[in-house]
């Protein structure tokens, strides 16, 4: 059956020493606390190894943000799947929509990075979600689908069973208007069910779909009631252990 999991996204924050602190901060609580699901904190390229020798993998795991689409050579300023995996990293965002908007990140680019993420044995944390428009004129199922579609169902069952998805309505990202437990929850159920109908209802029960955007202490636990939201990836809570602990002891 799914996981779930609460999984940090650090985004363009921290210095290295501002980032280990931090990670020593929730390896620490996650140790210390009582709760149901994994936790994972993505972090800043540059903070990988350092962190990655600072904490227990085996109670919080590490991942990066991103990856590149080529495997390596002559792409100045990429950092490829490889070199995650090297730190000892196990998970990479991909198809952040702050990539897509701002990076240009298509489809297909993605359809690259996720295959290196699977060489390297990186777990993708795969994000969709449509924007606020597409919310506004009702096309917000067929976006996300065909963000699914369109990057992931080439893949053979056995591989799609290794990604861990991510519904994050842009709307809802830095912007403090979460979507309502129940908004989460109608597209959770029919992003399972596009999964069903490609790969079967195993493949689609066994699919950690996490929701992000506003996810706080104060809305974690509502959010993760809902039968088909199975944790959260989290931008700002995740900058302060307290908050971020909050967010993962909502499920106890
Ligand atoms: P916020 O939690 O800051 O809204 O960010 C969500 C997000 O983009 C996580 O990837």
């Amino acid at each position: 059956m799914r996981k779930n999991i609460v999984a940090g996204n650090w985004k363009m924050n921290t210095t290295l020493q501002e980032g280990v602190a931090l990670a020593e901060e929730v390896n620490a609580a996650v140790k210390a606390a009582e709760h149901n699901c994994d936790v994972v904190i993505c972090v800043p390229f540059t903070h990988l190894a350092t962190i990655s020798e600072k904490i227990c993998k085996d109670s919080l795991g590490l991942g990066a943000e991103n990856c590149a689409d080529h495997k390596s050579g002559a792409y100045t300023g990429e950092v490829s799947a490889a070199m995650v995996a090297s730190t000892g990293a196990g998970y990479v965002i991909l198809g952040h929509s702050e990539r897509r908007q701002y990076y240009g990140e298509t489809s297909e680019t993605l359809r690259e990075k996720v295959a290196l993420a699977f060489e390297n044995n990186l777990t993708p944390i795969f994000c969709i979600g449509e924007v606020l428009e597409e919310r506004e004129n009702g096309t917000y199922f067929d976006v996300v689908k065909k963000q699914i579609v369109d990057a992931l169902f080439h893949l053979s069952a056995e591989d799609f069973g290794k990604i861990i998805l991510a519904y994050e309505p842009v709307w809802a990202i830095g912007t403090g208007k979460t979507a309502t437990a129940d908004q989460a929850e109608d597209m959770h159920a029919f992003i399972r069910g596009v999964i069903a109908e490609k790969y079967g209802k195993e493949v689609a029960d066994n699919t950690s779909i996490l929701y992000g955007g506003s996810c706080k202490p104060s809305n974690a636990k509502e959010l993760f009631a809902k039968p088909d939201v199975d944790g959260g990836l989290i931008g700002g809570a995740a900058l302060k252990c307290a908050d971020f602990m909050g967010i993962v002891e909502a499920f106890n």
